[in-house]
């Protein structure tokens, strides 16, 4: 099967093969998604083995109107309202009980949902057309970087699925900030996205963070994310994510540099960088800038060879969480303090 790649005035045959219970990459404004109707087993087992897929990691469901989400749960709470109100449609998912109409090969065996209502109009016009709930898991194959360009899901799925709609490159470039209740006014974030825990923090009293964010699962825990606990996002370059200021990197590089080596950093570190002599690549100044490229970035560091990509650690506020959360699993918890490990010379 030669995957097609389909343009606006395909949203039609989109929405045609989704209803035959085919799978369709789509675009969001976080990242392509690999979607189909998600009542339908058959269709979401496809998905699963497109994307070679542990069978217990749920699938996020996507709907284009607030009113289709009371069916698919089984009570929206205020609290849960509220937000919906204030990020939909937008880079949130709401993880609430399920009802029936989400078979549980779709929860990856949980008696939950997520459900978010994306913002890109090509989402919502595929989601409107096809007439049925979405799920959509990220439109990699389990473990490489999400895709944010279509050309990227391309190269992950060309010849396992029939069609990617067009959408142009993702504007957050993170996935959705993934979120559970613990009480009626108790947010849990379960993954940062592009929606921060400070923005969170306007609607719901309170607002957590679980720990499996910004540390690695330890072997057998139960996580309330399945995701979590997996290897996730990683190129085929080795990944090491330094910490520390612009001095503490450009002197732990200057121990590091070698065949294959690539560093990426703040658009601001380039110069110094190259008066180091140390070959680099810049993926943006603010943390909206990083986590619209970083993907691309890891990737790009495969296509152009690179074995060890040595990473700028970007920081653990507002989108930059996000950011950082990604980076660490595509490191593989392989991070360095260069402040440590380098004291300056006296
Ligand atoms: O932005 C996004 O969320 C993208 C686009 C396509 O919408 N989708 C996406 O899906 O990132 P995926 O499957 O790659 O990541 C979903 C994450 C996984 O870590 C999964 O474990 C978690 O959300 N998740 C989904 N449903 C859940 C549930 N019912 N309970 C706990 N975690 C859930
Ligand atoms: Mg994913």
């Amino acid at each position: 099967m030669k995957t097609k790649l389909l343009h606006e005035d395909g949203i039609a045959l989109a929405a045609e093969l989704i209803r035959q219970g085919e799978p369709v990459g789509m675009p969001t404004e976080t990242v392509y998604g690999l979607a189909c109707d998600a009542g339908n087993p058959d269709a979401v087992r496809k998905v699963f083995a497109a994307k070679g897929r542990p069978a217990d990691n749920p699938l996020i469901v996507h709907i284009a109107d607030i009113a289709d989400w009371a069916p698919l749960v089984t009570e929206i709470p205020p609290l849960a309202q509220k937000l919906a109100e204030r990020f939909w449609p937008g880079p949130l998912t709401i993880i609430l009980p399920r009802t029936e109409r989400i078979p549980s090969v779709t929860a990856g065996g949980l008696d939950s949902v997520g459900v978010r209502f994306p913002a890109h109009p090509v989402a919502q016009a595929l989601i409107k057309a096809s007439g049925v709930p979405i799920a959509a898991p990220s439109g990699n194959r389990s473990g490489s970087p999400s895709p944010t360009t279509s050309a990227h899901m391309l190269a992950d799925m060309d010849g396992r699925i029939p069609a990617i709609l067009e959408g142009g490159s993702c504007l957050c470039g993170v996935e959705s900030t993934v979120i559970a209740l613990d009480d009626a006014e108790t947010v849990r974030v379960l993954r940062p996205g592009f929606v921060t825990p400070e923005q969170l923090g306007t609607i719901a009293k309170r607002v957590i963070v679980d720990d499996a964010v910004l540390a690695k699962v330890k072997e057998g825990t139960v996580v309330r994310s399945p995701g979590m606990k997996y290897r996730h996002y990683a190129p085929k370059a080795k990944v090491t994510l330094v910490q520390g200021g612009q001095d503490d990197f450009l002197r732990y590089m200057e121990q590091h540099t070698g065949t294959g080596v690539l560093a990426l950093v703040f658009d601001a570190d380039v110069p110094a960088c190259q008066m180091h002599g140390i070959p680099c690549k810049a993926y943006g100044d603010t943390d909206e800038a990083r986590a619209a490229a970083f993907f691309a970035a890891l990737r790009d560091a495969d296509a152009a060879g690179v074995s060890h990509l040595y990473v700028r650690a970007p920081r653990t506020d507002g989108v930059g969480l996000a950011v950082y959360n990604r980076l660490i699993r595509a490191a593989g918890y392989d991070i360095v303090h260069a402040e440590q490990t380098c004291p300056a010379e006296i």
